[in-house]
């Protein structure tokens, strides 16, 4: 396994560019399984969720090359099965995404029910509710879900709660569906938007998409298209929040500000200076210790739930007590163990941390527990004194490119190694 070994105490400086967006392009690259033909995907990061859903589109009957550092060439001629095997899907819950397609095109699907993950049970129980509304019989059977969509037809469907995998997978499962469908409570999520902008190239009749209620009306056929995948959201708050933690000034290019803005609102209440430009957003952060700010999680646009993690760590260092509610997922605190090993002052309340801001954090060995858990105890690190190990980074690999480039781009030092090469290094 790997660490990061992290040294705190530099202020970060610079400017880096922004990756393509993990939770935009894994339902991008499903909706590939819609019709046969040859897709072109650009800005794809290089992610292990990346990979995994490249494995799985492979095992699907699809050829897969990559064009150069960011470019997908994803060929579906072949794509003729319709199983998604325990072996993957427990590896990676967006799996969970070919379903539609697979039910829209191939009018069977038979997936491996996902498991819950490090925060939460995560259900999957509105998309399976959305099939049986638009005809579909769906069966549990060991372990898998089996869905037949021969009498796939058109629905109104309205969601109790915002789903993002949901809209997504029911908007799929709608283009090629007879009639029309309306998603009522969508999700509204620019990732959401991005992947309806490529169903629309490839023929879909999609309206509404972005706002509450998205109308789909099925079409006989789709064809493949070139798109491109917007940048990641939650890459640049990562990064706008390592310069507010490190007391830096960084530019981040190939941005949309607009994605941010409810992050971007309270960093700025944070005490960050952030002047928004076209595809870049300029940040300094000339206060040694932030101002504390209430934060609570809530679907788009609000505070997304992916940036609480990375918040609290910014919140530890704040000039006072702030409060932290994460009302999207029911254990999305797993980080909060580990930043109290840093000297972080938080207290958990039910789905609220009570944040009191500390003057100094200290370098501490901690253990990432999630993707954005991850991403916190590696923003703790850079502003500790001393040294901090993260290990079980492998869980950050899954949504950030190549991260400690990035912020060693911009000064930090951070160095990734191999559990053994420490071995070696102590003489064990
Ligand atoms: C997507 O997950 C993202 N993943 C998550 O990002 C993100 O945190 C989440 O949306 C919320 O924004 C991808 O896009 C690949 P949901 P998803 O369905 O679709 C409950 C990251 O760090 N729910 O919007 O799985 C669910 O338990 C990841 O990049 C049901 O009860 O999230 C949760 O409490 C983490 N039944 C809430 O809804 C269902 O059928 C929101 O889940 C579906 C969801």
């Amino acid at each position: 396994m790997e660490k990061f070994i992290i040294e705190g105490g530099v202020r970060l400086e610079g400017e880096i560019r922004v990756s393509g967006s993990k939770n935009a392009v894994l339902p991008i690259l499903s909706a590939t399984l819609l019709c046969k033909g040859t897709f072109r995907i650009d800005n794809v990061p290089r992610l292990n969720d990346v990979y995994t859903m490249i494995e799985l589109l492979k095992i699907l009957g699809c050829d897969i090359l990559w064009e150069g550092e960011k470019r997908l060439l994803v060929n579906s001629e072949r794509a003729e099965k319709y199983v998604a095997p325990y072996e993957v899907v427990k590896r990676m819950r967006a799996s969970v995404l070919v379903m539609g397609p697979l039910v829209a095109r191939m009018r069977r699907a038979v997936v491996s029910y996902p498991g819950g993950c490090a925060i939460g049970v995560r259900p999957i129980d509105l998309h399976i509710e959305g099939l049986k509304k638009m005809g579909c019989h769906v069966e549990m059977k060991e372990g898998y879900i089996h869905v037949n969509g021969e009498n796939l037809k058109g629905a109104r469907i309205s969601f109790p709660i915002k789903t993002v995998g949901g809209t997504e997978n029911l908007m799929m499962a709608a283009t090629l569906a007879e009639g029309e469908t309306i998603l009522e409570n969508a999700a509204k999520e620019p990732e959401v938007v991005d992947l309806a902008r490529m169903l629309k190239k490839m023929g879909a009749e999609i309206e509404g998409e972005g706002t509450d209620v998205i109308r789909i009306r099925g079409v006989s056929n789709l064809r493949p298209c070139d798109y491109s995948v917007i940048p990641d959201r939650i890459e640049a708050g990562t990064f706008l929040v390592a310069c507010g933690i490190t007391g830096g000034e960084v530019a981040i290019k190939g941005c949309i500000p607009e994605h941010l803005r409810a992050v971007i609102d309270k960093l700025k209440e944070a005490g960050m200076d952030i002047v928004e430009g076209d595809g870049t957003i300029l940040a300094a952060m000339r206060r040694r210790r932030p101002f504390a700010c209430d934060v609570s999680t809530m679907p788009y646009p609000s505070f997304p739930t992916d940036m609480q993690a990375q918040f609290m760590a910014l919140m530890c260092v704040a000039d006072g007590v702030s409060t932290i509610t994460e009302n999207i997922f029911e254990n999305r605190m797993l980080h909060v163990a580990e930043l109290k090993r840093m000297g972080a002052d938080i207290r958990l309340c039910g789905r609220t941390a009570i944040v009191r801001g500390v003057e100094y954090l200290s370098g501490a060995k901690v253990m990432a527990s999630d993707l954005r858990a991850s991403a916190s105890l590696v923003l703790a690190g850079l502003r500790s004194s001393g040294i901090t190990e993260v290990s079980r980074i492998y869980h950050i690999d899954r949504g950030y490119e190549r991260i400690e480039e990035k912020l060693k781009a911009l000064g930090a030092k951070i160095e990734r190694v191999k559990d053994e090469d420490m071995a070696a290094r102590k003489g064990i």
